[in-house]
């Protein structure tokens, strides 16, 4: 078994291999950069054009959109983020370098207005607003990364290039038109706990007893406090929750959204029947 962190510098030095170009220079006349230059915790190596678009497409990037690169390198996400998307988008790198070169990047493609480069370590600073995450840093980075990314708010999409998040089970899978991978995640809401929800048609007190595991869950729901069904294995897609089960040859579906504890939606899609819920405290 070749240990994790060797795996994945051999996988990084494969790609640039693939690329073909270690003596290359892919800075400018005022950075020399080498492909596989060395980065804090992980080197430099860029992700292919080809695959940023995918990445982003996956991602929805739409107008309200802020985009944030991981170790940003020499820009290449952030600024096709804002080429392709018109979005704000924000790089955060450590090889100061690269942070100037990424600004010159940026410069020569005229979108300085809405790309910006932080000089910084990832681990440290923050990039609580972003709506959507890239990464293209090695899986126990990723790992490292891993409890941030999940407090993030709720439908906050990640991207990683090459490498999966550790336990956290893929939203989508996404391959280039040269075979490699990407992976997305949507942030889930935090549903764990006792609901009691209202205005479920003919049930005078409904609650149900959330168990989370990222964006799966299992439920148990109550009718009265007696246990009328169990759900295994349902879905969350960011704050969007559905409890669908059957009880006395009648179906139901509760769907809507989840935000700070509260639920509002609808039953069986009918958009007359609101039904509302309460996480207890
Ligand atoms: C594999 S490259 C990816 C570059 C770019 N995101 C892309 O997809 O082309 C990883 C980058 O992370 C940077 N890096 C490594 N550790 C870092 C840290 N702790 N904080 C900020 N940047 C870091 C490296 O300098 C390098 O530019």
């Amino acid at each position: 078994m070749i240990p994790k962190k060797i795996f994945i510098v051999l996988s990084l030095l494969v790609c640039a291999a693939l690329l073909g170009c270690a003596g290359k220079n892919y800075g400018d006349e005022q950075y020399q950069l080498r492909m596989a230059t060395a980065g804090k915790d992980i080197m430099w190596v860029p992700s292919k054009v080809d695959m940023v678009h995918k990445m982003l497409e996956a991602a929805r990037v739409g107008p309200q959109d802020i985009v944030y690169d991981l170790g940003s390198g020499d820009g290449i996400i952030p600024i096709e983020a804002a080429r392709k998307y018109g979005v704000r988008s924000v790089g955060i790198e450590y090889n100061p370098d690269l942070v100037e070169l990424a600004k010159r990047n940026a410069r020569r493609a005229d979108l300085e207005r809405l790309v910006s480069f932080k000089r910084g370590d990832i681990f440290v600073e923050d990039f609580s607003e972003a709506t959507v995450v890239t990464l293209y840093l090695g899986e126990a980075l990723n790992a490292r990364l891993m409890p941030r990314l999940l407090q993030m708010r709720p439908g906050t999409r990640v991207v990683s290039n090459v490498f999966r998040i550790e336990s956290w089970i893929p939203d989508q899978e996404i391959r280039s038109a040269t075979g490699e991978m990407a992976f997305l995640w949507i942030v889930p809401a935090q549903i764990e706990g006792v609901w009691t929800f209202s205005g479920v048609p003919g049930v005078s007190q409904m609650s149900a007893q959330l168990r989370q595991k990222k964006q799966f869950f299992d439920a148990q729901v109550f009718f009265d406090g007696r246990r009328v069904a169990e759900i295994e294995n349902a879905r969350l897609q960011g704050s969007l929750m559905e409890l669908q089960f059957s009880h006395g040859g009648r179906s139901y579906a509760l769907r809507g959204q989840v935000q700070a504890g509260q639920f509002v939606g609808q039953f069986n899609k009918d958009p007359q029947l609101q039904v509302t819920g309460r996480r207890s405290p």
